[in-house]
């Protein structure tokens, strides 16, 4: 089959279209034909050695297929079944075929195709688990999400408008209309206007930026409130100091979580944000499209034609 491989650590260059032998799944793990594989920053984090990970290996975090081979004992799963999730680590998504332990999957929402699908696992996840499991965001509530018109800020601003809070947003002005119509409340441009500035006494802030937008954070939180970061560590003395709570998210595989949010999305409520599709092969410019940092919602790699 053919796969994006590395062999190194290094620039999008190190990334190889290869031809390797399907894996086999064991028990407990199923087979997928993949159709897409959705692209996320974690994957160039990996590719220029961010993390100290076995070489050389299959690149890629999300994925949409065909389930091909259910191994021993998988019961929720059998062959033809669509399906959506995150890759394991190592086996890796941007190939013609998976495989992964079957709690990591779910099937396809039914009213999306599978570039849109292979979008939501690594982004939406991380959008849930961030807004609900841990901050645990409730209706009437104001969170604030930096980086709103990225890949997990798309599905945040949405997530949190589905659930019934006041939802605002940082991005850069080409944004602003964007973030509007997928539930922004309020727009602040980042570039512009100085955030800490205009709003306070929140209940939540989800920080996908990290740096000073993570630093300046804490004021804006109301006493017992929750900041929540995808990029960085929580720093001791701040949630103490701020009277607040605090935690870095760790994005967990969980299809369950994933088959509750095909079912938002096939009752029309949320989609997923799709700026870029490019064929497999194609992936160093994916990867150099999201190591810009601007890229809006998800990209995509296409891996087989749709089969219907
Ligand atoms: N810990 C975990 O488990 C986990 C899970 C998922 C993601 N992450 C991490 O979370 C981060 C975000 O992921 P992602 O997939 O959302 O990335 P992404 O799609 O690449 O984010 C791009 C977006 O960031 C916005 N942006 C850039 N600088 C900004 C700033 N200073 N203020 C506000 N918005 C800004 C851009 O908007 P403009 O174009 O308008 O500037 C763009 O829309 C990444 O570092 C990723 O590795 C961690």
């Amino acid at each position: 089959m053919k796969a994006i491989r590395i062999h190194e650590f290094g620039e999008p260059n190190v990334l190889k279209y290869e031809d390797i032998p399907e894996s086999q799944p064991g028990p407990g793990e199923v087979r997928i034909k993949v159709i897409a594989a959705g692209v996320n920053p974690v994957d160039w984090k990996i590719r220029s050695g961010y993390m100290e990970l076995p070489l050389p290996m299959t690149m890629g975090s999300d994925i949409a297929g065909v389930v091909d081979v259910a191994g021993q004992g998988v019961e929720s799963f059998q062959p033809e079944d669509e399906v959506f999730g995150k890759a394991s680590p190592g086996e890796g998504g941007y190939a013609e075929y998976t495989v992964v332990n079957s709690s990591q999957i779910a099937q396809k929402p039914k009213s999306i195709g599978f570039i849109e699908s292979a979008a939501i696992p690594t982004a939406g996840l991380a959008a849930w688990q961030s807004l609900f499991d841990i901050a645990g965001l409730e209706r009437g509530q104001t969170v604030l999400i930096h980086g709103a018109a990225g890949g997990v800020g798309s599905f945040a601003v949405q997530f949190a408008k589905w659930k019934g809070a006041y939802v605002i947003g940082t991005a850069s002005s080409k944004n602003a209309e964007f973030l509007k119509n997928i539930g922004c409340d309020e727009v602040i441009d980042y570039r512009n206007q100085q955030f800490e500035d205009i709003v306070g006494n929140l209940d939540v802030v989800l920080d996908t930026i990290g740096g000073d937008t993570l630093e300046k954070s804490w004021s804006v939180l109301k006493p017992g409130g929750f900041l929540v970061t995808t990029v960085a560590s929580i720093p001791e003395e701040k949630p103490q100091k701020y009277g607040v709570r605090a935690e870095r998210l760790m994005t967990q595989a969980n299809g369950k979580e994933l088959a509750q949010i095909a079912a938002i999305i096939d009752e029309n409520k949320i989609r997923p944000i799709i700026t870029t599709v490019l064929p497999l092969a194609d992936a160093q410019k994916a990867h150099e499209m999201s190591e810009s940092g601007h890229t809006r919602g998800k990209i995509v790699l296409r891996v087989a034609e749709d089969p219907k």
